[in-house]
């Protein structure tokens, strides 16, 4: 079977370009190879290639240019995923496509389901949820695995940062009124290679049974602050920190802009029992991935 992943120097899409390896004829391809924002060259990529899977890990992802920048997002994430499916349905192929626990308002008090109604407050939410409905109002064999606060240790995300930030400053101030998902990037790698496997010569088959949006993510939620408590208490070369004090503020003291949603955990239950997948609480799959 031949994968095509687009996006393979993300965050996520750097795991994939590991973990999708053992199955099938993989192809990896990122910006400026392929660029999400020409719809149609996307497409011929996508016919000449013909592939039995496409993993689409590439999008618009900074979350306050994409403010100043919505028609560039909207062509990333809303209009791509839709070429995408459109085109994977043409082949007989299927689509595996991540979306955004910013597709919700952050107003509800517990995690949210899959039937919960977005609401998204922000533009690349508003971007991300056109992406989704494109997808699913096309159809076929597709999943979307809707995720949250993605991390990787290697580049870019919180993670990185908090530990840079421990290293120059003494006191470090992190919002404690936003609440998410931690999700490593390696676990999300891993489940997504895990649904392929199952399906085995008849994975396309098997994502058409199993075709839907599914709330994929790190177990549990925590805020930012709690976050970065681990991630500073776990940091594997805690001699060059300099930081003395961590301390939780609200998100209104570091005004950005795009307004971030507030509760954002999601439950992934749903998820759990289709793919028969393990979900460790993320602590302690934090422990794992530092
Ligand atoms: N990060 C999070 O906290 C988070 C939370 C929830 C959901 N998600 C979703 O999870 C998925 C993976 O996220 P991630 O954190 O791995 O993202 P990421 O690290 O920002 O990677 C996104 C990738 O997309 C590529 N890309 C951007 N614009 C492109 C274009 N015009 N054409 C082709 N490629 C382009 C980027 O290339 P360049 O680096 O060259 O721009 C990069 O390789 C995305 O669907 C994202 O929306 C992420």
């Amino acid at each position: 079977m031949r994968i095509l992943l687009i996006g393979k120097n993300g965050q996520l899409g750097w795991e994939l370009n590991r973990t999708l390896l053992t199955l099938g004829e993989l192809t990896a391809v990122d910006y400026p190879q392929l660029d999400l924002a020409n719809l149609e060259s996307m497409r011929s990529l996508i016919r000449e290639f013909k592939p039995g899977i496409i993993v689409n890990a590439a999008a618009y992802t900074n979350v306050d240019t994409a403010e100043s920048e919505p028609e560039l997002a909207r062509k990333i994430n809303a209009l791509a995923p839709g070429v995408m499916v459109e085109e994977a349905r043409k082949l007989n192929a299927a689509l595996i496509h991540y979306s955004t626990d910013y597709v919700f308002d952050g107003t509800k008090s517990g995690p949210y389901v899959e039937t919960d109604t977005p609401n998204p407050i922000n533009v690349y939410g508003a971007t991300k949820l056109a992406g989704e409905r494109a997808v699913q109002q096309i159809g076929g064999s597709y999943l979307i695995f809707r995720t949250s606060w993605v991390y990787s240790l290697r580049q870019g995300g919180f993670v990185t940062k908090v530990l840079q930030w421990a290293r120059e400053q003494e006191t470090l101030r992190i919002v404690d009124d936003q609440i998410g998902s931690p999700t490593w990037a390696r676990m999300l790698a891993e489940a997504t290679s895990h649904v392929i496997a199952q399906g085995r010569d008849e994975a396309v088959e098997y994502i058409k049974e199993k075709a839907g949006l599914y709330h994929l993510a790190g177990g549990g939620s925590c805020s930012r602050y709690e976050w970065a408590k681990t991630i500073l208490e776990l940091d594997p070369k805690k001699e060059e920190q300099v930081v003395k004090e961590l301390l939780p503020v609200k998100s209104s003291e570091f005004p950005s802009p795009a307004v971030r949603p507030a509760n954002t955990g999601l439950d992934c239950g749903i998820a759990k029992e289709q793919f028969h997948f393990y979900i460790a609480k993320w602590d302690i799959t934090y422990r794992y991935a530092s």
